[in-house]
């Protein structure tokens, strides 16, 4: 495969051919081809991208984007079941609207108004290559007449690809200019399919000729190319379920979300987009730090998190939740005294992290039913929280922290039994340890 020499190069080779007036400004853009015909971008599937991004390809198989569709997310799948129905079938239609889920978990099915998920591979890879970068203009998730319009409805999107620092390609007589020159400079979009030489850059069978147009978008280096999935959502009774853009504006941070969720790696910008479902990623978002102090007979324990995330820990999910465990133990490593016995919420709830949905009698309550938020103990975006522990000094050794991360509330993990034990168990994502010594 032909590789481009530099960007700026052929940046350089296009400005001089607008300075020489071979661009006029209103030229239309070629439409994107498939083997030689016109195809609706939206219907562009990710094995065509696959050939010449591999490792973005890999790194975004393996996503929650590329499994966010009812046919792949068993947990999405459960309640997209109960409150939309099966995704095999078209059609499907909630107080007689388009099912609003699909425009965030499967925004191609969304664009043609389609509910069979498994029609089109554009559809059951959910947020795929071309669902984001057709991406062209974020316009905020409330309409001007203040109505919701969230996934895909939020942007205005484009026939072209987008990308942070893409190639701009003409249609007609100005663009078989550009097209000639660049040929002869050597540099050419390689989303144009062909080198100058007339060779395709594919090489595999399978492979197809392909003619992407693409355009250059800074919106691909904001956030704002989040947020229309990832700002806020309620349910249908108007309660607030997930709200990272809310806890991440509120914070008024500097950061985007990128520079944590899209490192470099391999070479590449990360596209794994990793979150909850990664222990890595948990692991780099608490820090938990440990000390105690004697008072008579007594020993108070301070743990301290830290969040150094600029959105909520957890955030997104209203199930994602976490605890601490704190253990006392005697020389002999048996516990002498521990924070709660089977679960915190009721035991002990300043050690429970989570969002409490809850129906009119304040009863926990499922995300679809819930009627208000009756408690929200998340850490906050950069919190510092500090959670004091009393215990008898008599027969102590050591007291353990342990820091749990759940993606659902115990409820949950109840009723949706038959979920593979990863997405039940919960996962230890940071700890502490302060050795007292032998005390009689
Ligand atoms: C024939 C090979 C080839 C195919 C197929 C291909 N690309 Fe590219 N693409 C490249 C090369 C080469 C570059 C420039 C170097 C780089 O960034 O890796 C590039 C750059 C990009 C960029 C970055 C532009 C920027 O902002 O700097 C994006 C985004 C992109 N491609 C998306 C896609 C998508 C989406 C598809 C599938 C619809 C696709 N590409 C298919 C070769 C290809
Ligand atoms: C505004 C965009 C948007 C809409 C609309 C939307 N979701 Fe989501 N959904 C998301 C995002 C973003 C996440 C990921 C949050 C996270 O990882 O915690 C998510 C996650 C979920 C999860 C958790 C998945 C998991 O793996 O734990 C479930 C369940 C879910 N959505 C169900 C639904 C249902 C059912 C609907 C329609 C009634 C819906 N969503 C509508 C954006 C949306
Ligand atoms: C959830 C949205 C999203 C999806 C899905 C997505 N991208 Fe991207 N992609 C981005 C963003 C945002 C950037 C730019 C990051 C930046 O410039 O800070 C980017 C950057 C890129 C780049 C430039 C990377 C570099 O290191 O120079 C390429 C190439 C690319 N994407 C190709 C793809 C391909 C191929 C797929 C599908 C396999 C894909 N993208 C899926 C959002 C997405
Ligand atoms: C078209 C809608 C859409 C866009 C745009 C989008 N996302 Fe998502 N994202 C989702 C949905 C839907 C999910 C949940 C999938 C699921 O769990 O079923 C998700 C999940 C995630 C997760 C959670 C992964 C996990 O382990 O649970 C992270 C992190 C994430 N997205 C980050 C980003 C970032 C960063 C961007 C911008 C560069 C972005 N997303 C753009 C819709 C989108
Ligand atoms: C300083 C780094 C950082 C920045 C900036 C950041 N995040 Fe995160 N994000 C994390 C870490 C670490 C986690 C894992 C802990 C958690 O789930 O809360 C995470 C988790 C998530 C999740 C997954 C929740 C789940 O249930 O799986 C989503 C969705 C998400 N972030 C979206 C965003 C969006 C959207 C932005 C930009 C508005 C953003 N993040 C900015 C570090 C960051």
């Amino acid at each position: 495969m032909r590789m481009l020499r530099s960007t700026i190069t052929l940046a350089h080779s296009l400005a001089l051919l607008v300075i020489a007036g071979f661009i006029t400004p209103n030229t239309v853009i070629r439409a994107a081809q498939l083997n030689g015909e016109k195809v609706s971008i939206h219907h562009v599937e990710s094995s065509n991208c696959k050939e010449c991004h591999k490792k973005i390809y890999g790194q975004w198989k393996g996503s929650m984007h590329a499994n966010s569709t009812a046919l792949k997310d068993p947990i999405h799948g459960a309640f997209y079941q109960q409150v939309i129905g099966d995704p095999l079938k078209e059609g499907l239609r909630k107080n007689g609207k388009y099912p609003v889920c699909l425009q965030c978990h499967a925004p191609n099915a969304a664009k043609d108004g389609k509910t069979k998920l498994d029609s089109k591979a554009a559809y059951s890879e959910g947020i795929n290559c071309v669902a984001c970068h057709t991406l062209k203009k974020f316009k905020g998730i409330k309409s001007p007449s203040s109505k919701m319009q969230l996934g895909i409805s939020a942007y205005e999107t484009s026939t072209i690809l987008q990308g942070a620092n893409a190639f701009l390609h003409e249609q007609g007589e100005a663009g078989d200019k550009v097209r000639a020159a660049i040929e002869e400079s050597g540099d050419l979009n390689p989303h144009l399919g062909k080198d100058n030489q007339g060779n395709s850059y594919l090489s595999t069978e399978d492979s197809k000729a392909l003619d992407f147009p693409m355009e250059k978008n800074t919106l691909f280096q904001t956030s704002n190319v989040c947020m229309g999935c990832h700002e806020r959502r309620n349910n249908f009774l108007g309660v607030p379920l997930c709200a990272t853009g809310d806890e991440f504006i509120a914070d008024k941070s500097n950061e985007t979300c990128q520079s944590c969720h899209m490192p470099v790696n391999d070479g590449v910008m990360d596209h794994s987009m990793e979150g909850g479902h990664s222990v890595a990623m948990l692991r780099r978002s608490i820090r938990l730090d440990i000390s105690s102090v004697s008072k008579g007979d007594k020993l108070a324990v301070e743990v301290t998190l830290k969040n150094n995330q600029p959105h909520n820990v957890p955030t997104a999910a209203p199930f994602r939740n976490m605890y601490i465990k704190v253990t006392a133990l005697a020389k002999d490593g048996s516990v002498v005294w521990r924070n709660f016995e089977k679960h915190p919420m009721k035991e002990e709830p300043k050690s429970y992290f989570y969002y409490h949905l809850a129906d009119d009698e304040g009863n926990l309550a499922t995300p679809p039913k819930a009627t208000q938020v009756v408690a929200d103990s998340r850490l906050r975006a950069y919190e510092k929280r500090n959670i004091v522990y009393e215990m008898p000094l008599k027969g102590l050794y050591s007291v353990r922290a342990e820091l749990y991360y759940n993606l659902l509330w115990p409820g949950l993990v109840k009723k949706l039994n038959h979920l593979p034990d990863k997405l039940k168990s919960a996962k230890r994502i940071a700890w502490g340890e302060t050795v007292i010594g032998c005390i009689q």
